[in-house]
């Protein structure tokens, strides 16, 4: 009980989805070529809570990266999954509620936040177009 199934095809590059798993958002991004690369580079900028890149996705789908849509700190839902959303000074997610920014992997990066947007544990790609959670 508790998966969920998503289909990733209607998600333009660029694009991020908000979903429902066990009662919290999930933030679904299919990130371009330049927030790959972006992510990857910062690997070795000074982290709050240092994590690759590569630990974070799913190996061969680097494209898309699915993190809890909680912040960190207090657990509002951050901004930047909806287009015109503050996306933050790290160009992934904003959360207003007390300014932490997150990058594109879903780093924290700056604010009061202590950990990175937590990547579910349970994510499984059914095909090319399908993912599962849980
Ligand atoms: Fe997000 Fe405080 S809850 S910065």
């Amino acid at each position: 009980a508790g998966s969920v199934e998503l289909d990733l095809s209607a998600i333009g590059e660029g694009e991020s989805v908000v979903i429902k798993w066990r009662g919290k958002p999930v933030f679904v991004r299919h990130r371009t070529a330049a927030e790959i690369a972006q992510a990857k580079a910062d690997d070795k900028a000074v982290l709050v809570d240092p994590e690759t890149d590569e630990a974070r996705i799913t190996a061969g789908r680097e494209k898309w990266l699915v993190v809890m849509g909680v912040c960190t700190h207090l657990g509002c839902v951050p901004l930047g999954s909806r287009s015109g959303d503050d996306k933050g000074e790290f160009g992934g997610w904003y959360c207003p509620c007390h300014g932490s920014h997150y990058d594109t992997s879903g780093r924290i990066r700056k604010g009061p936040a202590p950990t990175n947007l937590e990547v579910p544990g349970a994510i499984t790609f059914l095909s090319d177009t399908k993912i599962k959670i849980g």
